[in-house]
């Protein structure tokens, strides 16, 4: 499939990141297929991108029609069988390999021959996936950054299958998506994981040793080190259940005690305390206010 072959995308998942990739491949005219349980829960995303949208009218960003026209262009569904009509799926369900190896068999089977299968995992193997399709060479790890509308970077990883035309296709279609490529081999975590997530978890060790408090380790990082949020906040942001998958796979598929996750990551997740989508993780949520969490330390 060549570049200028698609113009439906077909998205599985409306949580925070396929709403994203939805509505990103929206603003630049594509069709989205936007898919999750139910009508009902993908209703409820495009409120959310709805009234996003509808802030930057407000300030004179965006144009009535253009917020319209974008949402216009996301068609909400619960049948995958809709995306026989979607000439490229992303997979951006829950980082679960077990429930990525069941959309993405049920999405292959949907999909025609030769459209392409994608995923958004941050840290699943893309041959693995690849090899449970009857299209191994036209999958590939698309790896869109969190919030997707505002990161510029689009993270490919090759499968030991992934064939060259899928490749050049997918790099050419995330530049017209505005995006900056950079390419990975698929090893755990690929290229910003691999960076990222022992950094993250490492903030949790400083934290859980005592050596300084919620806020000395964010605004070390945000003040020391230039980054525009801090480690826990950005924790917080990813999601701690996704951080804390992220971080089991690196520890289990290198073998390397380095990886391991830290003790206060596990109980927070355990407690249900995932970050912002929960209302509470290193940081409790109360509209646009953030406090730290005084009971976690
Ligand atoms: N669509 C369109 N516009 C949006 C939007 C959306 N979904 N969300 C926010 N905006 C708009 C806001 O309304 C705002 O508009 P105005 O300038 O008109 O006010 C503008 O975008 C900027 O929004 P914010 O004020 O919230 O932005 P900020 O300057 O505070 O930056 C941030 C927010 C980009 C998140 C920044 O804090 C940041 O870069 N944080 C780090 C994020 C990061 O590291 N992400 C990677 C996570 S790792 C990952 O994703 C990989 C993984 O697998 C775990």
């Amino acid at each position: 499939m060549k570049v200028s072959d698609v113009k439906v995308f077909g998205v599985i998942g409306a949580g925070q990141m396929g709403a994203g990739i939805a509505q990103v491949a929206a603003a630049n005219g594509y069709k989205v297929l936007l898919l999750d349980v139910s009508r009902e829960v993908v209703e409820k995303a495009k409120g959310k991108i709805g009234a996003i949208l509808q802030k930057q009218v407000d300030k004179g960003k965006m144009t009535a029609e253009a917020r319209q026209s974008l949402l216009d262009n996301i068609q909400p569904t619960d049948d995958i069988k809709s995306f026989e009509a979607a000439d490229i799926a992303v997979e951006a369900a829950t980082e679960n390999t077990e429930i990525k190896l069941k959309l993405f068999r049920a999405a292959d089977e949907a999909l025609r021959p030769g459209a392409i299968l994608a995923s958004n995992t941050s840290s699943i193997s893309i041959t693995k996936l690849a090899a449970s399709t009857r299209r191994p060479e036209q999958v590939i790890g698309m790896h869109f950054m969190n919030p997707v509308p505002l990161m510029k970077l689009i993270e490919i990883v090759r499968g030991l299958q992934t064939g060259d035309e899928t490749y050049e296709t997918v790099k050419a279609l995330s530049e017209k998506l505005g995006k900056v490529v950079i390419t990975s081999n698929d090893e755990p975590g690929f290229i910003v994981n691999r960076m990222l997530i022992p950094f993250l978890n490492e903030a949790c060790f400083a934290l859980q040793e005592g050596l300084g408090s919620i806020e000395d380790i964010d605004t070390g990082a945000k003040l020391g080190l230039n980054h525009p949020m801090g480690p826990l906040e950005l924790a917080d942001l990813v999601g701690l259940d996704t951080l804390l998958f992220i971080a089991d796979v690196l520890h289990k598929e290198f073998g390397d005690d380095k990886y391991r996750a830290a003790t206060l990551l596990r109980n927070m997740v355990s407690a249900g305390w995932l970050g912002r989508k929960t209302g509470a993780g290193f940081y409790l949520y109360e509209g646009r206010d953030k406090t730290p969490n005084p009971r976690v330390h």
